[in-house]
């Protein structure tokens, strides 16, 4: 054997071994149907992910041990200020304009009759923020901004509406949490900083608003419903798939496109329910997909009887603990009204905290559990695995210990019982 011939031969068997082990998912399944531009084609195989999480932890860790404790109190006490330039880039429509073409900051002022001084200095700090990429110019002022990948992600196709929805009255509703909620307790933050007004009593209210909380929630959750299909596997591909308080329909849809023989249903409050049914249609599934409006606290529409799995994500966060044993008990009252036995599930998807996650990303569920005790009904929060057993015992699922969690690829992870 020649000297190269050696060489690619020992190359070659740890190459195929890494090629076999990351074209594998060890947790997982494959689905059967990748649609174009699907998430799931997205989700990076386990082993990657795996060393990514790693190495992205690796640097996190050496970021925090290597800054001075004046400085990172500082970042620390002015961390809104970033939100506030990317909220100013989204609202004005800087990032739309820019994306169509890169553009100097004085021509973005004048198409959008903004102020120059101030649009300059908002676009310079959103180039250290990352979001944009200024390209060179010898003149200053004739330098040009573009956007970069994490711009990208704030358009309006993307997540604009998460951007508004985030920094508008939620920031109102984490500062009641913060002044008024962590002394006298009882009501969200929303409450105390709106009148009283529930979170939902608000949105219903003002339609524009409540559309854009469906179409934030509908941007938000992609990356999970790709993660969640892509480890997830139905008892069979022609379920029906049910999901409860599933907003726009989007992550019914997604799962749809994957399992074309799948059916499925979405039942949320009305309006969200008449604009899923619209996004179904849209998305050319009304043959097999529809929307229902009612409560989940109420008994479900009798046609809910024939859904094989309960899908419900980012519900139980809502909520406190008896507004979710009414939901799971209202689940089970269903599954138990079909008139054929057949094996049913519930699949709760949400950021279950302690998961032994990377570090970033248990503290930002830990975040996100404040942002449940700021927007929702006072006991809403992000719970344990422990704490959703607890909630499935209480609503009389006989096999609520027999829980099967799966880690998904993201922040979110999946917990299914059997009813
Ligand atoms: C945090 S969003 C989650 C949306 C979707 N499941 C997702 O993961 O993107 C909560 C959803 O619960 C719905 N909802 C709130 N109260 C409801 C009720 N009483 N009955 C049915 N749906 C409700 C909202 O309209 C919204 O779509």
């Amino acid at each position: 054997m020649s000297k190269i011939t050696a060489v690619a031969t020992v190359c070659a068997v740890p190459a195929l071994a890494i090629l076999i082990l990351i074209a594998t998912s060890p947790n997982g399944v494959t689905p059967p149907h990748i649609p174009d531009g699907s998430f799931t084609g997205l989700i990076p195989p386990w082993p990657v992910f795996k060393v990514a999480v790693k190495i992205n932890s690796f640097f996190a860790t050496a970021a925090r041990v290597t800054t001075p404790p004046d400085v990172a109190a500082l970042e620390l006490a002015t961390a809104w200020w970033k939100s506030e330039v990317v909220y100013g880039l989204g609202y004005n429509g800087i990032f739309d304009l820019v994306a169509s073409r890169s553009m100097t900051c004085h021509d973005v002022a004048t198409e959008l009759d903004l102020q120059e001084f101030v649009v300059c200095q908002y676009m310079e700090a959103g180039v250290q923020l990352h979001v944009m990429e200024k390209n060179d110019s010898s003149e200053h002022d004739s330098s040009t901004y573009s956007l970069t990948p994490v711009g990208d992600m704030y358009l309006k196709d993307n997540l604009h509406s998460f951007l508004m929805m985030i920094n508008e009255e939620t920031r109102d509703a984490w500062r009641g949490a913060s002044t008024e909620v962590i002394k006298s307790g009882k009501v969200s933050g929303f409450e105390a900083s709106f009148g009283g007004k529930d979170f939902w009593t608000y949105h219903n209210a003002r339609p524009e608003k409540s559309a854009q909380f469906d179409r934030a929630m509908k941007s938000l959750g992609g990356g999970a419903t790709g993660a969640m299909i892509s480890d997830w596997k139905p008892s069979r591909e022609d379920i029906m798939f049910c999901d409860i308080g599933g907003g726009l329909g989007h992550v019914l849809a997604h799962v749809l496109e994957h399992y074309p023989r799948m059916r499925g249903m979405v039942l949320d409050q009305p309006e969200s329910a008449k604009r899923a049914n619209e996004y179904l249609k849209e998305r050319g599934l009304s043959n097999r997909a529809e929307a229902v409006g009612g409560s989940f606290f109420d008994p479900f529409p009798e046609k809910f009887s024939e859904c094989d799995v309960y899908h419900i994500r980012h519900i139980i966060h809502d909520w406190p603990d008896a507004e979710n044993v009414l939901i799971l008990k209202n689940i089970k009252e269903s599954a138990a009204s079909a008139p054929t036995k057949s094996k049913k599930s519930v699949a709760v998807v949400d950021q279950v905290i302690d998961t032994g996650a990377s570090p970033a990303m248990e503290q930002s569920k830990r975040l996100m559990s404040i942002n449940m005790v700021a927007s929702n009904p006072y006991g809403s929060r992000e719970r344990t695995v422990s704490e959703h057993e607890e909630l499935f015992t209480a609503a009389g699922f006989s096999g609520a210990k027999d829980i099967k969690v799966t880690s998904l690829r993201t922040i979110q992870t999946l917990l299914e019982a059997e009813i």
